[in-house]
């Protein structure tokens, strides 16, 4: 084992290949893959069609400069704006949800000229000083970068939306609120009915920028293609990542609607590696396959089947409440056990993950099948102790 590499997981298994949504360790042992790279997986591992994207552009060997016009960026880009909800109309390129985040930040101050932006607290939206402060990632990295308010979850909606209301009110300098459609990665926590139309009317009515961080959320992974349009929203600015790429790209994105396009234009935003034609033919393969295939459609139907199987676990003294929508489920336990039933799962053949210690989270293929979805089902109410 390497002492070199700064950051690894404790989970003591090495996995060497995929196919499907099954995963092999070095001793050839398989595992379902119920983590799929945090809310990753989408198409399945050594799909065929993404293999041959790439390997076709690979054989092209050849990569374009950001800072020229490149008419598949824009055809891509283009492609975007025909699937995302509301007036999103320009995108940046980003190579990962944390840069995403920073756009999406930089382009809330430039095009309000204001510092402010609000999220909710215990979120994570990425590991750079933009996101991680933006996020729950800033801890002993201080001084984080300034201009951030974090409010309480929302247990009801109503007291939120007033403390939203007069914070923007109060300090009058507020850019934007910034959250996530489904707190993902707090364990799958899904907002009160009504929340978003809410907060969406206050930040229209104060000139406020609504931004939701996709990158977890979208192409799919909550049953639609984005996770902004279970609550009819519009956001001014939506960042993608992950399954936006389906594991075979490092690429996300940063839609604006037009007007933030005007207003924060010039800001900083070339990466060297932004869209790489290799990166790039794989997102459009998966993006094409998604939509072809109804994956979001899959993953509403699948994801629906799962948490029903998984709701009867609700019936054991230690689990607090199971909760899901799409691909992206958690089981939050009284107690810390999550581990012990992860490592559990681990020997049964089922690859979980956990959000904190107290919280169990899958997030599945978007194509995952009925059938794998009654196995993993299986492991984890045999994991919990459940007959
Ligand atoms: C909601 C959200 N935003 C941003 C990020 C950061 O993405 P990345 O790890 O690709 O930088 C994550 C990653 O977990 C995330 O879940």
């Amino acid at each position: 084992m390497s002492k070199h590499l700064a950051d690894y997981g404790s989970a003591p298994v090495d996995f060497v290949r995929g196919q499907g949504s099954y995963i092999f360790d070095r001793n050839g042992k398989k595992y379902l893959d119920f983590q799929t790279g945090w809310c990753v997986g989408t198409v399945g591992w050594k799909n065929k069609e993404m293999a041959e994207a790439i390997s076709a552009q690979a054989r092209e060997g050849f990569h374009e400069p950001p800072w020229f016009r490149v008419e598949r960026h824009e055809k891509f880009a283009s492609r975007l704006v025909e699937l995302a909800p509301g007036k999103l109309n320009r995108v940046f390129r980003a190579c990962s949800g944390s840069e995403a985040v920073e756009f999406a930040i930089k382009a809330a101050r430039a095009a309000t000229g204001k510092p402010t932006i609000v999220s909710v607290d215990g979120v994570y939206h990425g590991h750079t000083y933009g996101a991680a402060s933006v996020g729950n990632a800033g801890s002993r990295i201080g001084p984080i970068v300034p201009g951030f308010v974090k409010m309480k979850m929302p247990k009801t909606g109503v007291g939120f939306c007033k403390e939203l209301e007069k914070i923007i009110v109060e300090r009058g300098d507020v850019a934007a609120f910034l959250s996530e459609p489904v707190w993902t990665n707090a364990g799958c926590v899904i907002p009160p009915d009504g929340f978003y139309q809410e907060v969406q009317r206050i930040c229209r009515k104060h000139k406020v920028l609504l931004v939701m961080d996709e990158v977890a959320t979208c192409m799919g992974r909550c049953g639609k293609l984005f996770g902004s349009e279970l609550w009819g929203i519009e956001p001014d600015i939506v960042t993608l990542g992950k399954s936006f790429t389906g594991g075979y790209a490092t690429m996300a994105a940063t839609m604006v609607t037009e007007s933030v396009f005007q207003k924060a234009r010039g800001i900083s935003s070339h990466p060297t590696f932004g869209w790489m034609f290799q990166d790039l033919a794989a997102v459009e393969k998966n993006v094409e396959i998604i939509v072809r295939d109804d994956l979001a459609g899959n993953a509403a139907t699948v994801g629906a089947y799962l948490l029903d199987l998984l709701k009867p676990l609700e019936s054991l003294k230690k689990v607090k409440a199971v909760r899901g929508i799409g691909m992206v489920l958690a089981i939050e336990f009284r107690l810390p056990i999550a581990v012990l039933v992860a490592a559990k799962c681990y020997r049964l053949g089922l690859v979980v993950e956990f959000t904190d210690s107290k919280t169990l989270f899958l997030s599945p293929m978007l194509n995952l099948t009925k059938a794998d979805a009654r196995k993993g089902a299986e492991i984890i109410r045999a994991a919990c102790g459940l007959k």
